[in-house]
C-alpha cells in the first residue's frame, strides 16, 4: 500500500502519467529493489530514462540526409587542415569512442585541453569545456582554423569543397549551387558555415544506444525480471550511492548524467582559477557564428538562448559537467586530462586531498569529500561501467574509399 502511494506521488512529480506499475502486480525482485531506494533516489533513477532527440533550429539541414553524407565525408577529410594530415577524426576517433586517449589533445601542436568524446554532443546545451559555442555547427568551425588544432582556413576549405569532384557532388546534393552573386570572401564564409552545418548533421547522429543500466531502469518501470537482472548487484549499490548519499546526481543527472551547467570540482591547480566559463560566455556572446548572428537559420531562437546568459566572476574555474555515458571507455578525464583512470577520479571525489587550498570566503563550494571506503569506490566504478553502450554503427564510420 505504501508503495502504491509513493508511486502516485512520483508519477505526478516526474510527469510519469503512463507509469502503470502497481505493487500487487510487480514481482518479488522489483519489490526488493523498490525497498532498497528512497523515493528521491528512485525518482532520480527514473529520470535517466529516454535520451531526448537532438534538434537545432539554427541549422536547417540538421536532420537532412544529404547534409549528413557530406558531413560524414568532411569529418574524415584531412584536407580541411593546414598540413593535409589532420581530420576531426584524428582527435575524435570512432574506434576510441570519439576521443583520442590522450590527456591533452595534439593537433599541429599540443592543445591545453583534453579532447571530449562526441557521444551525445548534439544534446549538449553548450559546446566546449567553457561552453563558448551554442551549436554544433559553430563549434565545428573553430578547430578547423585553430592554429594548434587543424590550422586550416575558410578560403581553402571553401575552395576544396567547391572543386574536389566527390565533395562538390555531395555539397550540391545538400545545399545546391553556391551563390554566384556574392563576393569571393562572402562565398567562402557562406560555404564554410555550410561545412559546419553538414558536420553538425553528421555529429547529430552520434548518439548512444541503450546500456545495461538503461535496461535496468526500464525494468524499474515495467517490473520485467529480465531487465531488472541487467545490472549486477555491485552496480546497483553504486547507483544508490551515485543518486543518493554520494551526491553525484547534484551535477550528473537526467538521461545524459549532466546538468549541462558549469562547476568547479576543485581539481589540483597552481595559482588562481582559470577564466573558464567566465571567458566562455564572453566569447560566445561576441562569436559572429553564434545562433543570433547572420548565418543562423533561426535568429529569434538563437537570441532567446543567449538572452539569459550572465557573466559573473564566480564562473572563473568552472568547467562544463560532462555527460557520463560511455565514460568507462573515454579515459583520461577532466578538461585538463589530469586523471588517467576512473579510480583516480573517484579517489579525488572521495578525499579532495589534491584540491587547492580553500579560502574561508569561498561561498560557491558544493563538494564535500565523500570519504568512500574501498567497497563503495568499487560500487561507484561498477555503476559508471554500466553506462557503456555498443560501439558506433557502420553508417558513422569512414566512407569506404577514405584513407583516414
Ligand atoms: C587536435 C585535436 C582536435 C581536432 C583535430 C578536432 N577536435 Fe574537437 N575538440 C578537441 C578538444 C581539445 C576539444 C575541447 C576544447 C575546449 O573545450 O576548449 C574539442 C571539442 C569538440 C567539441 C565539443 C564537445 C563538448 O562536449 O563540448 C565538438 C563537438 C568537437 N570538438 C567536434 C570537432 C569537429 C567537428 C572537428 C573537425 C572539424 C574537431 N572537433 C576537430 C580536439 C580536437
Ligand atoms: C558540483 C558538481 C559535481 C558533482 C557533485 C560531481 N561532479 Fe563529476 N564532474 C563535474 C564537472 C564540472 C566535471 C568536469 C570538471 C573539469 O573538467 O574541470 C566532472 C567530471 C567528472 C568525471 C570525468 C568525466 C570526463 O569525461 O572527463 C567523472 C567520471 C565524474 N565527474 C563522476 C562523478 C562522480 C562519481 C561524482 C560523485 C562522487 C561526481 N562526479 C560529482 C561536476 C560534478
Amino acid at each position: 500500500m505504501r508503495i502504491v502511494a509513493s508511486l502516485t506521488v512520483l508519477a505526478v512529480a516526474g510527469g510519469l502519467a503512463s507509469f502503470g506499475l502497481r505493487s500487487e502486480s510487480a514481482g518479488p525482485q522489483w519489490q526488493a529493489l523498490r525497498a532498497q531506494f528512497s523515493d528521491q533516489e528512485w525518482a532520480r533513477l527514473l529520470r535517466t530514462a529516454d535520451l531526448p532527440a537532438p534538434s537545432d533550429p539554427t541549422n536547417k539541414v540538421f536532420h537532412d540526409d544529404a547534409a549528413f553524407r557530406l558531413g560524414r565525408a568532411l569529418f574524415y577529410e584531412k584536407r580541411l587542415s593546414g598540413n593535409g594530415e589532420l581530420s576531426c577524426a584524428s582527435c575524435h576517433d570512432p574506434a576510441r569512442d570519439w576521443t583520442d586517449g590522450k590527456a591533452l589533445a595534439v593537433g599541429l601542436e599540443q592543445v591545453d585541453k583534453h579532447t571530449p568524446s562526441l557521444w551525445n554532443s548534439a544534446l549538449n546545451r553548450w559546446q566546449f569545456w567553457d561552453g563558448r559555442a551554442d551549436s554544433l555547427w559553430s563549434q565545428a568551425l573553430q578547430p578547423i582554423e585553430h592554429p594548434k588544432e587543424m590550422g586550416g582556413n575558410r578560403e581553402e576549405v571553401a575552395e576544396l569543397v567547391l572543386t574536389d569532384p566527390d565533395l562538390r557532388a555531395l555539397y550540391l546534393e545538400a545545399f545546391g549551387p553556391a551563390p554566384q552573386e556574392l563576393s569571393a570572401t562572402l562565398t567562402a564564409e557562406r560555404v564554410f558555415v555550410q561545412v559546419g552545418k553538414a558536420l553538425a548533421a553528421f555529429e547529430g547522429r552520434i548518439l548512444t544506444a541503450a546500456t545495461p543500466f538503461d535496461q535496468f531502469v526500464s525494468g524499474l518501470q515495467t517490473g520485467d525480471p529480465e531487465d531488472l537482472a541487467a545490472l549486477d548487484p555491485l552496480a546497483i549499490v553504486g547507483a544508490k550511492l551515485f543518486f543518493g548519499e554520494a551526491g553525484c546526481h547534484l551535477c550528473h543527472h537526467g538521461p545524459l548524467l549532466s546538468d549541462m551547467e558549469f562547476h568547479d570540482v576543485e581539481l589540483p591547480r597552481e595559482g588562481a582559477p582559470e577564466p573558464a566559463r567566465h571567458a566562455g560566455v564572453g566569447r560566445l556572446l561576441t562569436d559572429p557564428f553564434n545562433g543570433r548572428g547572420q548565418h543562423s537559420d533561426d535568429v529569434e531562437a538563437g537570441r532567446e538562448r543567449l538572452a539569459y546568459l550572465n557573466r559573473t566572476p564566480h564562473q572563473r574555474g568552472e568547467w562544463k559537467t560532462p555527460g557520463l555515458r560511455n565514460v568507462a571507455r573515454t579515459a583520461p578525464y577532466m578538461h585538463n586530462g589530469v586523471y588517467a583512470s576512473l579510480d583516480e577520479v573517484l579517489e579525488h571525489y572521495s578525499t579532495l586531498s589534491d584540491a587547492p587550498a580553500r579560502s574561508h570566503t569561498d561561498a560557491k563550494r558544493v563538494l564535500e569529500a565523500g570519504q568512500f571506503d574501498g567497497s563503495q569506490l568499487q560500487a561507484l566504478k561498477a555503476f559508471l561501467q554500466s553506462l557503456s553502450s555498443p560501439p558506433p554503427p557502420s553508417e558513422l564510420l569512414p566512407p569506404l574509399d577514405s584513407d583516414s
